[in-house]
């Protein structure tokens, strides 16, 4: 079996990607645990784990020698936190890309990315157009500005080093164990508190929101048969539905009102993936229904109260303090 190395694999994606792929791969986690990484995320899984940030250098290397594959999910991946707190975006997502690729390149080890539709700026409302694997990178956050950075090096090391990697880019996720600073998990923790959503807003935001499983099925599919060099986007075309209409789909399903809130400064209107590269050549094909999903994830965070209900006091509380 090949040994594989998940980077921030104690967060949300990450951890659903392990569960997935544990039985597949021999699997080290190497995860620093911010807020957002939780051990218990990989409770009862087969791996091995090492806390660790992706920027030291020596422990970087010593993990890339012994491992086949590094699939590279860590990341500081909220938009609000990197307007506040821009510099540890740039220190994660850039500073340890950055050692993540020497060490690749050191040891000849292939290298997959994980990156984010956000990349590519965003879309007037009411079109119909799509990001494409072309589409020239335009990001508006310190979130989206690192990501896009993170991909320039990972192409960059490609080219000038020959380095066997591969990134995918990939648009909103929802599921279980996302963080409650999250849109969905928000919205779905205020309703079982019996509190109002909270809509950022007009609410008339699109995302082009994917289950987590079928983003980490993509990324296997990557895995197994994508092209050397190659960036793949990853959606599920649900770029018709607004953020309006996701918290009155959980109001319905969960019983319960919402409020509108102050927007967040910046935000992104519309994201659309065209995923037509990653179905047409490696024949992936996304699964879950956004609605059953949607449902399936309010019963998740609805039995597994333990997990979110420590956080959820802070959470509100620093979104009280920016009138949202
Ligand atoms: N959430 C989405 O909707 C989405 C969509 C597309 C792409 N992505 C990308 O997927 C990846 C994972 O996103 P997520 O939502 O699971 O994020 P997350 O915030 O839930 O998890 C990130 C994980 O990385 C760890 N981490 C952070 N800094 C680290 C460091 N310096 N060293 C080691 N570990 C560190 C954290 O502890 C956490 O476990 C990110 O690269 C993100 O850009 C996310």
């Amino acid at each position: 079996m090949e040994r594989m190395l998940v980077t921030g694999g104690a967060g949300f994606i990450g951890s659903n990607f392990v569960r997935r792929a544990c039985g597949l791969y021999e699997i080290t986690v190497v995860d620093s645990l911010t807020y957002a990484g939780n051990r218990a995320n990989l409770d009862g899984l087969d791996v091995k784990f090492v806390e660790g940030d992706i920027s030291e250098q020596l422990l970087i290397d010593d993990l890339t020698a012994h491992n086949d594959i590094i699939v590279h999910f860590a990341a500081e991946s909220h938009n609000d936190n990197s307007l506040e707190n821009p510099a540890v975006f740039l220190h994660t997502n850039i500073g340890g890309t950055f050692t993540l690729l020497e060490a690749a390149r050191k040891h000849g080890k292939r290298f997959h990315h994980i990156s984010t539709d956000e990349v590519f700026g965003d879309l007037p409302l009411g079109g119909d157009d799509k990001f494409t694997e072309e589409t020239a990178y335009n990001p508006s956050s310190p979130y989206s500005a690192t990501k896009a950075g993170s991909d320039h090096l990972v192409r960059a090391w490609i080219r000038s080093f020959g380095l066997n990697a591969t990134i995918s880019n990939c648009s909103n996720n929802f599921g279980p164990y996302q963080h409650i600073e999250k849109f969905i998990p928000r919205q779905v923790t205020n309703l079982i508190d019996g509190r109002p959503a909270k809509l950022y807003g007009d609410g008339l935001q699109v995302r082009d929101w994917i289950h987590v499983d079928d983003h980490n099925d993509a990324v296997l599919t990557i895995l197994e048969r994508g092209r050397a060099g190659e960036t793949y986007n990853i959606g599920a075309d649900n770029d018709h539905i607004t953020n309006k209409q996701v918290v009155e789909m959980l109001c319905e399903l969960m019983g319960g009102t919402y409020e509108h809130v102050t927007d967040r400064p910046g935000h992104d209107q519309r994201y659309a993936m065209d995923a037509t590269k990653l179905r047409r050549e490696l024949g992936w094909a996304p699964k879950k229904d956004f609605r059953e999903g949607l449902a399936e994830t309010v019963e998740w965070y609805r039995a597994n109260e333990w997990w979110w209900r420590p956080g959820k006091d802070d959470v509100e509380k620093q979104y009280a303090q920016r009138g949202q």
